[in-house]
């Protein structure tokens, strides 16, 4: 008799991913070669080697010397199909995808390309790949405010392909509150708002993203854990917050995965999602992340059935797409 097949991972909603951060090195160099883009590595190996950070910044940089190699349509494409045929293996059902449209207008790849490129798989990914998809373009907090607003002006004749806007890049001395004037047009505009806070910056950084973006999620948000009021805000509203426990070790936001706050948020009552983040830097896509928490932690499958949950809870979603999810959360 064959052997029974595997379970399929739990069903679950990913809520942050960077797309750039799903560049494996393999896709690296295939869109290096077909573009005549010469990488500062002599082979994927050397690569995943570089793949060992010290920080958020570090992340960052190789990123950047990698992001080069993403020039044309169908790269875009290409990317989005290779993470959601990865995500598919991991049980995500709904995919809320970061992008970062000033890393690639900046060196001289138009909006529209990206986009284009994009939109082109994510628009049929539900029948192919079984996932519903949003797209959330994402500010350079590094860049200017301006910068900011004409990113937010390339991007208007395209607001019927964009579900939210988010913030994202190095967070130290940049706080929420420098974007405050482009995210108010995003929300007169009908966007959903998200923004990275306290990752590596403050709690007063999730205070301003909340009272001045007027966000409905944070990205991260572990420094919240220092401030005991703002953890009661959160609690009381319900603000889900996008973990990524498998990054926040890699960038040393926490020192160990035993040490991660996940469980004492949990008990805060606080809406936690976990999430990838950067995947193919990080080693580990939405359902490792998940399995890492669980061995690390100590989760039971009750735990982790909660967390699935929050994940749709979080998502934005119509109503009966969301009980539909959750109706299948309950029967796995
Ligand atoms: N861009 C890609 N990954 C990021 C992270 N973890 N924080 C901020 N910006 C990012
Ligand atoms: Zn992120």
């Amino acid at each position: 008799m064959p052997a029974p097949a595997p379970k399929p991972p739990l069903p679950k909603a990913e809520l942050h991913v960077h797309i750039e951060g799903t560049l494996e090195p393999e896709a690296a160099f295939a869109f290096a070669g077909r573009n005549g883009v010469r990488l500062p590595y002599a082979s994927e190996e050397e690569l995943r080697r570089a793949c060992s950070f010290t920080g958020l910044q570090s992340l960052l940089d190789l990123q950047q010397k990698l992001t080069v190699v993403l020039r044309t349509e169908e790269d875009f494409a290409d990317l989005a199909a290779g993470y959601l045929d990865r995500a598919r293996a991991q049980g995500v059902r709904h995919a809320e995808i970061f992008f970062d449209p000033q890393a690639h207008t900046s060196r001289g790849v138009p909006f529209a390309t990206v986009i284009d490129g994009l939109t082109r798989v994510l628009d049929t990914a539900q029948e192919t790949y079984g996932i519903s998809t949003r797209l959330i373009m994402c500010f350079l907090r590094d860049e200017s405010a301006a910068s900011a607003l004409a990113a937010f002006e390339a991007a208007r004749p395209y607001l019927d392909r964009i579900t939210a806007v988010g913030l994202d890049s190095a967070e130290a001395h940049h706080p929420p509150s420098k974007f405050a004037d482009v995210y108010a047009l995003a929300r007169q505009a009908g966007l959903k708002c998200v923004a990275h806070a306290g990752e590596e910056g403050p709690a007063a950084y999730v205070w301003e993203a909340l009272d001045i973006l007027k966000v409905d999620r944070i990205d991260h948000g572990v420094s919240a854990m220092e401030d005991e009021r703002l953890v009661a805000r959160l609690a009381e509203e319900q603000v889900p917050l996008t973990l990524c426990p498998l990054s926040n070790v890699r960038l040393r936001v926490v020192e160990d995965l035993a040490d991660h706050p996940l469980p004492a948020m949990l008990k805060a009552g606080l809406l936690v999602t976990v999430n990838s983040d950067d995947p193919a830097y990080f080693g580990g896509y939405v359902h490792d992340n998940f399995t890492a928490v669980r061995d690390a932690l100590g989760l039971d499958e009750e735990t982790l059935r909660a967390l699935a949950r929050n994940s749709f809870r979080a998502a934005f979603l119509d109503e009966p797409t969301r009980e539909k999810y959750l109706r299948e959360v309950a029967a796995y």
